[in-house]
C-alpha cells in the first residue's frame, strides 16, 4: 500500500519525526520558518496530510482554496484557533488536537507565572543581572502572598482544572470558576470550586485570575477595559491560553496607572511581535508562549498527532477530531 504523503510544517521531537517518517511519507519543513499563506495553500495541493502549529495562519484567505488534496489537518497543540473552521469544513477537511497530554505542563508554567508576578521574580531577576541589587533589605521588592488567596480560573477545562489542583492542593487558595458550560459537581468538588454566573462576578471577588478558555473571535478581547476595571486593585491576571483575548492596549494602561496589581503573560496578540507599550511594564511578566513546553509534552503531542493520523488512514474516526 502506498503511504500517504504528509507535510510537517515546522520541525518536531527528533523520536517524533522518526516514527513518522517509518509510517508516512514524510516531507519537513527543515528551515523550520513558519509558512506564508501561499506555501500553506501549496502544500494543501500536494499531501494528503498536513500538520500544522499554532504558527501556521490557517485563516479564510489561506484557505481560500477551491479544493485541496489534503484530507486533514493534524494540528499539534490543543488550540486550534489559527484554522478557519468554516472554511476548513467547506473543503471537507478533517481537523484534530492533541487535548491531555499538555495540560499538566501548561498548569505548571501558569503557577509558575502567577508565582513570578507575586514575588516580583522578573523584576528581582532584572534588576540582579543589571548589577544594581545593593542587597537584603526589608523593604525590598515585596510582594504579595499565594497560599490561601482566591484565585478565579475562566476556563474549565483540562488546563483550568489542573491549574486548580495545584492551586488549591498545593497553595490552599479558595477557587472559583466561570465556564460557559455547567461544570458536574464532582470536578468542583475535587479543588472545592465554586462555579460562578458570570466573568463579572469572578473578577471582583478574585487575588488572581488565570484564563484557560479558547481563543478566536468569539472570546477576542473576553478581558476588556470595562473587565479589567472589574478587578481589585491588588489583583494579577495570568494568560497561558491566547493572546486576543485580552485587549492588550486596555491591559497596558491598566497596568501602567496601578489599577490592578500585574499581570504575567505567556501568549501575546499577533505574536511573535511584542507591543513596544508592553516591554515598559514592569509589573509584567513575560514568557515566550512556554506552555507546553517540555520534553515529555512536545512528544506525547506529537505521539498523540500520529494516533490522529493512524485513525484517519486506516479507516476510524480520529480521537481527537474537533472539525
Ligand atoms: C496549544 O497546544 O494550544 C499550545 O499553546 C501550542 O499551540
Amino acid at each position: 500500500m502506498v503511504k500517504p504523503s504528509v507535510f510537517v510544517t515546522r520541525r518536531w521531537p527528533a523520536a517524533v519525526e522518526a516514527k513518522l517518517a517509518e509510517d508516512y511519507n514524510v516531507v519537513l519543513n527543515t528551515g523550520d520558518k513558519p509558512l506564508s499563506p501561499a506555501e500553506l495553500r501549496d502544500t494543501l495541493g500536494k499531501f494528503d496530510a498536513v500538520l500544522p502549529t499554532v504558527t501556521d495562519k490557517l485563516t479564510a484567505e489561506a484557505l481560500d482554496i477551491p479544493a485541496t488534496q489534503t484530507r486533514i489537518l493534524g494540528n499539534y497543540g490543543v488550540g486550534f484557533s489559527h484554522i478557519c473552521e468554516s472554511s476548513a469544513r467547506n473543503l471537507g477537511l478533517t481537523v484534530t488536537n492533541t487535548p491531555d497530554v499538555l495540560s499538566e505542563c501548561t498548569a505548571d508554567l501558569a503557577m509558575t507565572l502567577l508565582l513570578m508576578v507575586a514575588r516580583r521574580a522578573g523584576e528581582g531577576e532584572r534588576e540582579l543581572r543589571g548589577g544594581s541589587w545593593t542587597g537584603w533589605r526589608p523593604t525590598h521588592l515585596v510582594g504579595t502572598k499565594v497560599s490561601g488567596k482566591t484565585l478565579g480560573i475562566i476556563g474549565y477545562g483540562r488546563i483550568g482544572q489542573e491549574m486548580a489542583r495545584r492551586a488549591h492542593h498545593g497553595f490552599g487558595m479558595d477557587i472559583l470558576v466561570y465556564n460557559r458550560s455547567t461544570i458536574a459537581p464532582e470536578i468542583l468538588a475535587q479543588c472545592k470550586a465554586s462555579q460562578v454566573d458570570s466573568i463579572d462576578a469572578l473578577l471582583p471577588q478574585c487575588d488572581f485570575v488565570s484564563l484557560h478558555c479558547p481563543g478566536g473571535a468569539a472570546n477576542r478581547h473576553l478581558i476588556n477595559a470595562r473587565r479589567l476595571d472589574l478587578m481589585k486593585e491588588d489583583a494579577f491576571l495570568i494568560n497561558t491560553a491566547r493572546g486576543e483575548v485580552i485587549d492588550e492596549w486596555a491591559l497596558t494602561q491598566t497596568l501602567i496607572y496601578g489599577l490592578i496589581g500585574g499581570a504575567a503573560l505567556d501568549v501575546f496578540d499577533g505574536e511573535p511581535r511584542i507591543s513596544p507599550d508592553l516591554l515598559q511594564c514592569d509589573n509584567l511578566v513575560m514568557l515566550p508562549h512556554l506552555g507546553s513546553a517540555t520534553r515529555e509534552a512536545r512528544e506525547a503531542m506529537g505521539f498523540r498527532v500520529l494516533d490522529n493520523l493512524d485513525d484517519f488512514f486506516q479507516g476510524r474516526d480520529p480521537r481527537d477530531r474537533v472539525i
